[in-house]
């Protein structure tokens, strides 16, 4: 069977991402232009200057990833772009570059959503086996998903409130720690020790997530000590705030693996590079003989690799869109 070539654009937050991925598995040339150090001086992603950014960055990025791959528009099959969800002003950037290009070459588009390039990141990894479980954990989203093929998303259960990685961005403004906080916190939790007693959220039958409670619980915490004019061990409640988040969401995966008798599961977005959570979605995967894929770190964060990994399941299935296509700031999972 000939070889399919796609190219992926990624642009929804704030790194500008262009990959060539052979056969949804193979990785020819990523190339990642990240705003970090830009937005970092404001403590967070500043929309209006991401999408400014992805102008500048845009097309440099995509003739890098070409020249890296040794390759031409000529030898690419298809265009695959995420469309949503993100910030409307940087995907809309990715998206008109990924249109021209398939105009100018004449090369179908491949609409991804943002979350189905999170899951099929996993695909460079290992070859997908279904059914199997998805643990979707993002800074926009916490889902459990549940796939029996390509593209069939059911969702078992989501936040009702704030992200996981939200939370722990949050936390980590607590901790005045800089942006991005995720991985500092995880960092700062493998060195302190529990000590601080936080509310465990939502231990019902769904398979739910709430992390607003928590978030608000470490924040008040942080704000008493402060007008006792204590100090906090940023160390001890990084390490109590991990623990309580990892659990309530490992927790709930290992149910819902044991209700649907799943024996695949994979785990998808920028919280996947947790140090803690790996340790812990491993030690389940183990107790109930499960085959786990987790993506490797670099393609835990944004990247075009998993856009293009994604659009080759999408092309296969004659997925396609015109040049009408319009970004989304919020899509269900399709
Ligand atoms: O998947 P992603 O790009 O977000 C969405 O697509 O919505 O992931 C970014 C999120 C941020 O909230 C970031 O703080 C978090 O992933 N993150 C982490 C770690 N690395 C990234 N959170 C906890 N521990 C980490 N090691
Ligand atoms: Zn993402």
């Amino acid at each position: 069977m000939k070889d399919v070539y796609i190219l992926g654009i990624e642009s929804s937050c704030d790194e500008t991402s262009v990959s060539i991925v052979k056969n949804g598995r193979v990785d020819i040339a990523t190339v990642i232009s990240s705003q970090i150090d830009i937005h970092k001086n404001y403590g967070g992603v500043v929309p209006e200057i991401a999408s400014r950014e992805h102008v500048k960055n845009i097309t440099f990025v995509i003739e890098e990833c070409l020249e890296k791959a040794n390759m031409k528009m000529d030898d690419i099959d298809a265009i695959a772009v995420t469309y949503g969800p993100g910030l409307i002003g940087s995907l809309l950037i990715g998206l008109e570059a990924a249109k021209t290009l398939a105009f100018v070459y004449n090369k179908p588009l491949v609409p991804v959503h943002h979350i189905a390039g999170h899951i099929y990141a996993n695909s460079l990894e290992k070859e997908m086996s279904f059914p199997l479980l998805a643990l979707v954990v993002s800074g926009g989203h916490t889902e459990l998903v549940l796939m029996k093929n390509h593209f069939e998303f059911e969702k078992l259960g989501g936040t009702l409130d704030d992200a996981v990685g939200e939370c722990y961005d949050k936390v980590a403004r607590v901790l005045n720690l800089e942006y991005p906080g995720g991985p500092k916190v995880d960092k700062l939790a493998h060195i302190g020790s529990c000590t601080y007693n936080l509310p465990v959220p939502l231990q019902d039958d769904s398979y739910n997530f709430s992390f607003s409670g928590l978030k608000s619980a470490v924040i008040n915490l942080n704000h008493k000590a402060e007008q006792k004019g204590e100090q906090i061990n940023k160390e001890d409640l990084a390490a109590s705030f991990q623990k309580v988040a990892i659990s309530s969401i490992v927790n709930k995966t290992k149910r819902a693996l044991i209700d649907f008798d799943i024996k695949n599961l994979i785990i998808a977005g920028g919280v996947a590079a947790n140090m803690g959570l790996r340790e812990e979605v491993q030690k389940v995967a183990d107790e109930l003989n499960v085959n786990l894929t987790i993506p490797s770190m670099k393609y835990c964060t944004d990247n075009g690799t998993m856009i293009a990994a994604a659009g080759y399941y999408a092309y296969n299935l004659g997925r396609r869109a015109d040049l009408y296509l319009n970004s989304k700031s919020s899509d269900k999972l399709n």
